[in-house]
């Protein structure tokens, strides 16, 4: 059933470079190594914190290995995105979905085993109105403590006869629920379960190094730290032709070159654009065509592009294209910098280098600061260009 499964909805791609889903390692480039340190964790009791910036592959990575560990019947594999989790009721709703998993002919029982441990969460089964799939619905019990739901679920997880690998996504966003204690919370929670094993994976760098890294704080060294670096070049660009030539069509060395200059391999935006490619009609890719695609995409985006740069004051905006036209800068606050760009003194740069980083525009790598959406960045150079 499952193999059909996966079978059937390769069917259904025809592209094969995906965005924002996995379906299977034919579609997924190289991260065998990571894969494998990750399931060679989980085997060997310890948890594992992975960390990245955002849309190099966090994600995909923790689904192809819980995609190779399917394969062994005797263990739970939950993965729960937090990324849009905003307090403790919300982080309870995604984490028991998660552990329940999709309505199939196993559903009912497996509610009845978790409503005898979780008492304070009413599982409920719903259609959803538009594509008419049966789905899983949480409710809290009005006057409920969300704390306690909290302990119910790992309580429920620990009675499981069964090897479990919890990946909670975007971990670093507990830190901005209202709720102080949350913290705390997990980190005795997780530390008891023998059974459980746990990825946190995060991307905002700074809070998720403090959080393990602090010894103030509750996880403080508990876990195994992995820094997901960018996919292989040589691998990557294999992976691309491989998929341009399985379907009769070519695309030159100096175009794939040209995708991971703009990309500076940058999986979602190398994605982003071999799909765009791919989805082109051509037979035949060449640099040319990269370029064209490339202004193609900032023309669909403008509007959007304009409403970040409206949002921005004069500062940022100055430094934002300042660090766009230098295609990343080392030293921001420098003179030679500020001069040349005739940005206003270093403590005013330095203010404006944080909101922009805070908003996630900007982004810190290889201590060198970028505009993080390279196609943006594409579009403040062309734009503002001397
Ligand atoms: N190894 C890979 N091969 C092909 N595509 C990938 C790979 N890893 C990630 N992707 C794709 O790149 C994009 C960004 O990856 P994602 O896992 O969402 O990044 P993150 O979780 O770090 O933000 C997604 O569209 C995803 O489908
Ligand atoms: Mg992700």
């Amino acid at each position: 059933m499952h193999n059909n499964q996966i079978e059937s909805e390769m069917k259904k791609i025809s592209n094969p470079f995906l965005i924002g889903k996995y379906v299977s390692p034919d579609y997924f480039c190289d991260r065998q190594k990571e894969t494998e340190e990750l399931i060679n964790a989980f085997k060997n009791g310890r948890n594992v914190t992975l960390m990245s910036n955002r849309r190099i592959g966090k994600t995909g990575l923790i689904q192809n290995t819980i995609y190779h560990l399917k394969k062994e019947n005797s263990t739970l594999l939950i993965y729960i995105d937090l990324l849009y989790t905003n307090n403790l009721k919300e982080f309870n709703t995604a984490f028991a979905k998660a552990v329940l998993g999709k309505v199939d002919n196993k559903i009912t029982s497996l509610i009845k085993g978790f409503v005898n441990v979780v008492k304070s969460l009413k599982p409920i089964i719903t259609v959803d109105a538009q594509t008419g799939i049966p789905e899983i619905g949480i409710e809290h019990f009005e006057g409920g403590d969300p704390q306690l739901s909290t302990e119910e679920i790992f309580d429920y997880l620990g009675k499981q006869d069964k090897l479990i690998l919890i990946a909670f996504d975007e971990f670093q966003q507990i830190t901005n629920y209202p709720e102080k204690n949350v913290e705390a919370l997990l980190r005795s929670k997780t530390q008891f379960l023998n059974n459980c094993c746990f990825i946190f994976s995060g991307s905002q760098k700074h809070v998720i190094t403090e959080m393990f890294n602090s010894p103030k704080r509750p996880f403080f060294q508990s876990t195994q730290l992995m820094f997901l670096d960018k996919i292989d070049e040589e691998k990557y660009s294999i992976f691309i032709k491989s998929n341009f030539s399985k379907n009769k069509k070519k695309i030159e060395p100096a175009a794939v070159e040209r995708i991971f200059e703009i990309s500076l391999r940058f999986t979602y935006y190398v994605q982003f654009l071999c799909n765009k490619l791919y989805g082109s009609g051509s037979k035949h890719i060449k640099k040319d065509d990269v370029d064209a695609e490339l202004e193609q995409i900032i023309n669909d985006n403008e509007q959007l592009y304009s409403a970040i740069i409206n949002l921005l004051s004069t500062q940022q905006l100055k430094l934002l294209i300042a660090i766009a036209l230098e295609k990343g800068i080392a030293m921001p606050t420098s003179g030679a910098f500020i001069k040349k760009h005739s940005l206003n003194a270093a403590s005013s740069v330095k203010t404006a280098l944080t909101t922009l980083i805070n908003k996630e525009i900007l982004v810190s790598e290889n201590n060198k600061y970028f505009v993080y959406d390279m196609f943006f960045s594409y579009f403040l150079r062309k734009k503002y260009k001397f």
